[in-house]
């Protein structure tokens, strides 16, 4: 939410005494929709009507966001919002765009993908086409993992050998996306600290679901090599911040905003 306001905020900053009408949206890699909620509300708190389009792959997922829009208009919130929903990849996406050139492409205010680019095929050709998606003065808003959040991932890609998985950081795509289009404005910002004191408790539920949560493998303690269990438990002790007798592990993102200029 604070990384919203502040895309919002940047906006108004950097090009102050113009104002945006940021009513056409994407989402890419959705899941449920529950990233799309703080972004759908900042908007709908500044203008009369959006469209909303979604790109999601994944059926269950793509349904799960339909309840979830039902059950905010069984409220009365969201009415103003007409959404699109496309159950597709990202390049499925943007090849029918582009099979469909003699007709015009609906360009974009706002897109944004939030940790879902390690899934993409080539992402730094995926954002380039995006960026081109936008309208003038229209944001692309990546969120990804960042440092040792980012490592950690790298860790368990190695040590599970799925070389498919991970193979962008947050750091890496910045730096191309900045070679590639170095006339869009950047920023980043980094933020999430969790403490994770139960995580070293083997008996601990809290500190296992929190495990299996920073590895995303579930029962990760339970089903794991020993040697693997170590070496993740020495990874968190070593990247540990100490706060008094509180580690604290940087679960930092970075979220970058792309702003298309003229
Ligand atoms: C880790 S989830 C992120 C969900 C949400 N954006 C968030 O931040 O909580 C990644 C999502 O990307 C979707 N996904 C995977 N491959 C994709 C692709 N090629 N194009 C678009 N979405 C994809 C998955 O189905 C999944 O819902």
């Amino acid at each position: 939410m604070e990384a919203i306001d502040t895309v919002i905020d940047i906006n108004h900053f950097e090009f102050a005494g113009q104002h945006y009408i940021q009513t056409e949206g994407t989402a890419i890699g959705s899941k449920l929709g529950v990233s799309d909620i703080p972004i759908i509300d900042v908007l709908i708190n500044r203008f009369q009507r959006i469209d909303y389009t979604v790109v999601e792959p994944d059926e269950v997922e793509i349904s799960r966001f339909k309840e979830l829009v039902a059950s905010y208009h069984e409220n009365g919130k969201w009415n103003a919002v007409d959404f699109k929903f496309n159950m597709v990849t990202i390049e499925q996406y943007l090849q029918r765009l582009e099979d469909n050139v003699a007709a015009e492409t609906t360009k974009f205010d706002v897109i944004h993908t939030q940790h879902c680019a390690y899934h993409f095929q080539n992402p730094e050709i995926v954002f380039e086409k995006l960026y081109w998606l936008l309208k003038e003065n229209g944001m692309l808003f990546n969120v990804m993992d960042f440092g040792a959040w980012d490592d950690l991932a790298v860790k368990i890609q190695q040590m599970y050998n799925m070389p498919e998985m991970k193979s962008y950081s947050a750091a890496t795509l910045r730096e191309i996306m900045k070679s590639r289009l170095p006339e869009a404005y950047l920023r980043t910002i980094l933020c999430r600290n969790i403490k994770v004191n139960e995580c070293f408790k083997e008996d601990s539920e809290e500190g296992n679901e929190m495990i299996d949560f920073l590895v995303q493998l579930l029962d990760f303690r339970k089903t794991a090599l020993e040697e693997n269990v170590n070496e993740v438990e020495e990874f968190l002790k070593k990247s540990c911040l100490h706060s008094g007798r509180d580690m604290i592990f940087p679960a930092n993102e970075e979220a970058t905003v792309f702003v298309k200029s003229k």
